[in-house]
């Protein structure tokens, strides 16, 4: 290869054809993403540099990276990393990686904390922390409690608060769902639990398997979670309290059905048209 097939234009067109010939939906993005993770630059500087080469040490992390990426492994645990809510966060097989559509409930969570001037907040099934960190990022002055039942996935959590500066409002808790949350009252309760059904997991895509089965299974029906949400919140709300969940979009009215008992249920719709939030108030 000459010295003009071996600049960023050139590699990133092999790459893309590449990841393309390997049936990765996304090629030139994840090309992209992948040399942008190599080269540490924004993908916004990457045009600009596409006459200029890289070294072989370069090229051959590239490389290694791009023989990750077919085997369907996703690029943010590729890079170690992934954007939520502006901020970063480090991840591995251990967490789920955050989801834009989860962006949503803590816009919402931000919005009744201000609004409500809410300080004692939860986190269940807090995965990476993506949640916590950035509901405490975003709120001077609240007080946030972050559980999950993995102790692995608390341990990225806990370098999330590190990094994003937040280590001193987050208090997290090794706990099967309420059981170790003792004593403890909160404003507001978020959460992202495990939702998926035992029919939809056996038809994810491939992708999905590199992250934990126990972030996305929720028995056969996909409820399990949401019922121990149902049958305890309540008890860990304080008068006039708000419950955020995530849905499942295909399951949505049965979720629902499962709050009858508080003050108001009242879901909301993300981008795609899907139920994606349900709101909850307590009595
Ligand atoms: C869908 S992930 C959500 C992660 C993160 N909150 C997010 O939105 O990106 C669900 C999380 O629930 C945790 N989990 C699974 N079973 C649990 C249980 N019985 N009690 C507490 N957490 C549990 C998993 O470890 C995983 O981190």
């Amino acid at each position: 290869m000459d010295q003009s097939e071996k600049n960023i234009f050139n590699l990133l067109k092999q790459a893309t054809e590449f990841l393309t010939s390997h049936n990765i939906t996304e090629a030139q993005l994840d090309a992209e993403v992948l040399l942008c993770g190599v080269l540490k630059i924004k993908r916004s500087n990457l045009a600009a540099l596409r006459q200029e080469t890289i070294t072989q040490e370069q090229n051959q992390q590239y490389q290694d990276y791009l023989n990750k990426r077919i085997t369907g492994e996703p690029v943010d645990y590729i890079l170690g990393n992934s954007e939520f809510m502006g901020l970063t966060f480090k991840v591995n097989k251990n967490v789920l990686i955050p989801r834009p559509e989860t962006e949503l409930i803590v816009e919402q969570a931000n919005k009744f904390i201000k609004e409500n001037n809410f300080k004692q907040v939860l986190d269940l099934c807090t995965g990476s922390g993506a949640i916590a960190v950035s509901v405490a990022h975003y709120n001077d002055d609240v007080s946030v409690v972050a559980s999950d039942i993995s102790q692995k996935a608390l341990e990225i959590a806990k370098e999330n608060a590190v990094t994003n500066n937040v280590s001193k409002k987050i208090e997290f808790i090794e706990s099967n769902m309420f059981s170790n949350i003792i004593n403890k009252k909160f404003d507001i309760i978020i959460s992202n639990p495990p939702y998926v059904t035992k029919k939809e997991y056996e038809g994810l895509e491939r992708e999905l398997f590199f992250e934990p089965k126990n972030a996305f299974l929720a028995g056969e029906d996909g409820l399990e979670f949401y019922k121990i949400i149902a049958d305890n919140s309540a008890g860990y709300l304080n008068h006039k309290g708000v419950l955020l969940l995530e849905l499942n979009a295909n399951i949505s009215l049965q979720i629902a059905d499962l709050f009858s008992d508080f003050l108001f249920v009242k879901i909301i719709k993300d981008y795609s048209g899907l139920d994606r939030i349900l709101i909850a108030q307590n009595g």
